[in-house]
């Protein structure tokens, strides 16, 4: 049987191409399993898992969730908030205390980029990371490539541009890796203020006109602004912002083409995306957030595997 060639899915900069199509193939067979009338398989009924989030999620966290339930493992749930986290235990004491449950599986979304890499050197549990900072965001990326193949065949080949605060963003630079490995072309878009210096050394070209990127692309990756991770001022408006790279309709239709709209959530309507096109027939957003189940249930069964070798 085929496997991952890394114990841990700590980010995308891990990960071989075969890893992808690994994770990939495994996918397409959980995809047609969750939408079965009995949307679940008895795989990993001997397995525990901890979903630690020590940041707020929504998608992330419900996603795997679901994913683990469906693959008939035993989860427990920990929010940073409601623990003893707030009376100044450290994050290995936390993990060590919850291993010590006999946990097979940690997925963790933590502020501090690293926190799963560092994990993974102190505790005996394979790490999930479902977000670092503003570092990666691994499953993320993964189901966006999986989503740009299901929508358009394939990856290789396509041109992407990822729009927005690419600064703060943990989906851009794992999208950037995932997208290039796969062979598609990527560029980015956004305020020169909420673009890296570091950008370019990954081989990617800036465009900070909107129009151009969108002229130019297959498919547009649409982020949030994301306003909790600045300290100081980026632009000088949100209304200056949305002038300058919100998406409308208007500039779709202006397009001559039919692109995919992508965003990986939460999404502010009418700041980076209006209603009528995250809600159009070209935005396949819903369908990113129903194959994030099946992806995270690939990763989360072939790591479990490799516990089981
Ligand atoms: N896409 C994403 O990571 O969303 P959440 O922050 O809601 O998990």
């Amino acid at each position: 049987m085929k496997a991952l060639s890394t114990d841990h899915l700590l980010g995308i900069k891990y990960l071989k191409k075969e890893d992808i199509n690994l994770i990939f193939e495994t996918a397409d067979h959980f995809k047609e399993v969750i939408n079965r009338p009995i949307k679940k398989v008895p795989s990993l009924r001997d397995i525990t898992i901890a979903n630690l989030f020590f940041e707020n999620s929504t998608r992330t966290k419900l996603s795997f969730e679901l994913a683990e339930k469906r693959l008939s493992a035993d989860i427990i749930n920990f929010s940073a908030g409601q623990s003893s986290v707030k009376k100044g235990e450290t994050l290995i004491d936390t993990v060590n205390n919850i291993l010590s449950m006999k946990v097979d599986i940690v997925v963790m979304r933590h502020p501090n980029v690293g926190a799963g890499v560092f994990l993974s050197k102190h505790v005996n549990a394979r790490i999930i990371n479902a977000g670092d900072g503003a570092h990666e965001h691994p499953t993320q990326a993964l189901l966006d490539s999986y989503s740009i193949r299901e929508k358009l065949g394939s990856v290789k080949g396509k041109k992407i541009v990822i729009i927005g605060d690419i600064l703060h963003s943990r989906v851009a630079l794992s999208n950037i890796f995932a997208l290039q490995l796969q062979g598609a072309k990527v560029k980015i878009c956004g305020p020169t203020t909420l673009i890296p210096k570091f950008i370019t050394s990954l081989g990617v070209e800036v465009e900070t006109n909107l129009k151009k990127a969108l002229e130019w692309c297959d498919v547009a990756n649409v982020l949030r602004v994301q306003h909790e991770r600045m300290d100081i001022k980026y632009f000088p408006s949100i209304r200056e912002y949305t002038q300058l790279f919100g998406i409308d309709k208007a500039l779709l239709d202006s397009l001559g083409k039919k692109i995919v709209i992508m965003h990986p959530g939460p999404i502010n309507r009418g700041v980076e995306i209006t209603s009528d096109v995250a809600d159009s027939d070209q935005s396949i957003i819903l369908n990113q957030v129903e194959n994030g189940v099946a992806i995270r249930m690939a990763v989360i069964y072939l790591l479990a595997q490799q516990i089981k070798k």
